[in-house]
C-alpha cells in the first residue's frame, strides 16, 4: 500500500518504519524543512533506540517531502502531528491545518494518530469530507519501534466500516487484540489510559510521602499490591513524578475538556496535583541532608524525563533544577543523553564538585554508585541505590529514615 504520514515526530517516524519493514511505500510530510533535509540524508530528527536503523534499512521505501501533493495517490494518510498545550487546553491547529492541506491535494483514508479530544476526528471529516478513522497509539519513547510493532491492543474507531477494515488490516500483521469502536470513544481510550497510568504513579507517590514519615518503605508496599493482579506491578514505581511529552499534556488536555462539556475528573485533576509537588519533596529531602542550599553547589544526575531518551520535555528534573536555582544554589548536571542550560559535566566531576547530589532520572549507570557517593548529601530521587550501603546523609523518595 502506499501510505502518507503528516508529521514526522516520534509517532510518524515509528509509524512509517514500521509499516516500511512490512513492505509498504511510506511518503512523509513535514512542514519543518530542516526536519525533512536530515531524514533524506538518512539522519532522524531525535533520538529513539533503533530507529536509524530502521530508517536505514528501509530506505528505498521511504520518501520525505515538505510537499503534499506528494501524498496525492495515498491511500492511507496518517496525522501525527503533536497536539501542544496552549492555555490549559489541547491545541488542534496543526490538525485542522494538516487536514485541510490534505483535502486540497488527497483521496485517501485518514487515520489520526495524535493524541485528539473526542469530537476531533468528526471535526477533520467535516473539513475534508474523507473518511475518518481514530487510531490511537500507545507507544513509548525508548520503546517506540518495539511498541509499535508488538502493541498491546489496536484501537481502531471508526464510522465507516470499510475505512476501519483497511486500517485493522494495516496493522493485523502485530496479532494484537483489535478493539473497533466509534471515533469519540477511540479519541477518549487513548487518554483514559494515558490517565490512569498517571494516576498509578501519583498514588505510589502519596504512599510514598506516608512511607517517609513512616519509616517504611514503598518499594516494599509496592512490591506487596503489585502481587495483586488486579493491581499489577507496573507503573508502582514511586519517584519524583512524570512528565515527558504526554502525561503532563494530556491530563490537562482532559481534565479540561471535560470542565469544558460539564463534568470534573477529580482524580486525574488530584493525580497533576500530587505530582506537581514532587519537585518539592526532593528539595526537602535534601535540606534535610545537607541544611539550606544557597551558595552550595549541587549536582542533579539525569535531566531527561525517563532514562534512554535525551527528551527533557516537562522533565521533572528540570523542575528540580529550577527549584534549586531559585534557591540560590549552583547547579551542576550530568546526563548520558540530554542536554540544557545547567552547566553539563561528566558524572565524575559532577560528584567531585558537589557539596550535594540528586539523582532525578534512573539511568543505569547510576546504579552502583554507592562508593563514590557514601558520604556526601544525597537524595536518591528514583530509588536507584541500595540504602544499605549508603551512609547517615542520604534519603530516598518513599523510605523513612531507619
Ligand atoms: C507514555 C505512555 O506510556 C504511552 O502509552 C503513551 O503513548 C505516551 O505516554 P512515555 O511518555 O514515553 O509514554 O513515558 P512512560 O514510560 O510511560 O513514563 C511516563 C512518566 O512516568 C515518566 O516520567 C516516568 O519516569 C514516570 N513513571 C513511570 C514513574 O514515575 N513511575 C512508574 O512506575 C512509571
Amino acid at each position: 500500500m502506499r501510505i502518507g504520514i503528516v508529521g514526522l515526530g516520534v509517532v510518524g517516524l515509528s509509524t512509517g518504519v514500521v509499516l516500511a519493514e512490512q513492505g509498504h511505500e511510506i511518503v512523509g510530510v513535514d512542514i519543518d524543512q530542516g526536519r525533512v533535509h536530515g531524514l533524506q540524508c538518512r539522519r532522524p530528527p531525535i533520538y529513539e533506540p533503533g530507529l536509524e536503523e530502521a530508517l536505514n534499512r528501509n530506505f528505498e521505501r521511504m520518501k520525505f517531502s515538505t510537499d503534499y501533493s506528494s501524498l496525492s495517490d495515498a491511500e492511507v494518510i496518517f496525522i501525527t502531528v503533536s497536539t501542544p498545550t496552549v492555555d490549559g487546553r489541547i491545541y488542534l491547529g496543526y490538525v485542522f491545518d494538516a487536514a485541510r492541506k490534505i483535502k486540497e491535494v488527497a483521496r485517501g483514508v485518514i487515520a489520526i494518530k495524535s493524541t485528539v479530544v473526542p469530537g476531533t476526528a468528526r471535526k477533520v471529516k467535516e473539513i475534508t469530507n474523507l473518511k475518518v478513522v481514530s487510531n490511537p497509539e500507545f507507544l513509548r519513547e525508548g520503546n517506540a519501534l518495539h511498541d509499535t510493532e508488538s502493541p498491546d491492543r489496536v484501537v481502531i474507531g471508526s464510522d465507516d466500516k470499510e475505512a476501519g477494515d483497511l486500517i485493522q488490516e494495516l496493522w493485523s500483521f502485530t496479532k494484537a487484540p483489535v478493539i473497533r469502536t466509534t471515533t469519540d470513544e477511540a479519541e477518549l481510550i487513548k487518554y483514559a489510559a494515558n490517565s490512569f497510568l498517571a494516576v498509578k504513579v501519583s498514588f505510589i507517590n502519596e504512599i510514598a510521602n506516608l512511607c517517609e514519615r513512616l519509616n517504611c518503605d514503598v518499594n516494599v508496599i509496592a512490591r506487596a499490591i503489585g502481587l495483586d493482579k488486579r493491581i499489577s506491578p507496573y507503573f508502582l514505581s514511586a519517584g519524583l513524578g512524570w512528565g515527558g511529552s504526554c502525561f503532563p499534556k494530556d491530563t490537562l488536555a482532559i481534565t479540561s475538556f471535560a470542565r469544558d462539556v460539564g463534568e470534573k475528573l477529580r482524580i486525574v485533576e488530584a493525580a497533576i496535583e500530587v505530582n506537581q509537588e514532587r519537585p518539592f519533596r526532593a528539595l526537602k529531602l535534601l535540606k534535610e541532608v545537607m541544611g539550606e542550599v544557597r551558595g552550595k553547589t549541587v549536582c542533579v544526575l539525569g535531566l531527561a524525563f525517563k532514562p534512554n531518551t535525551d527528551d527533557t520535555r516537562e522533565s521533572v528534573a528540570l523542575k528540580v533544577v529550577n527549584l534549586l536555582r531559585q534557591e540560590g544554589a549552583m547547579v551542576i548536571a550530568y546526563d548520558p543523553k540530554a542536554r540544557s542550560d545547567v552547566e553539563m559535566v561528566t558524572l565524575d566531576e559532577c560528584i567531585t564538585r558537589a557539596d550535594g547530589v540528586i539523582i532525578a532520572t534512573e539511568w543505569d549507570e547510576f546504579r552502583g554508585l554507592e562508593p563514590k557517593l557514601r558520604g556526601k548529601p544525597v537524595v536518591d530521587g528514583r530509588r536507584v541505590l541500595d540504602p544499605a550501603k549508603m551512609g547517615q546523609e542520604f534519603r530516598a523518595i518513599g523510605l523513612g529514615v531507619r
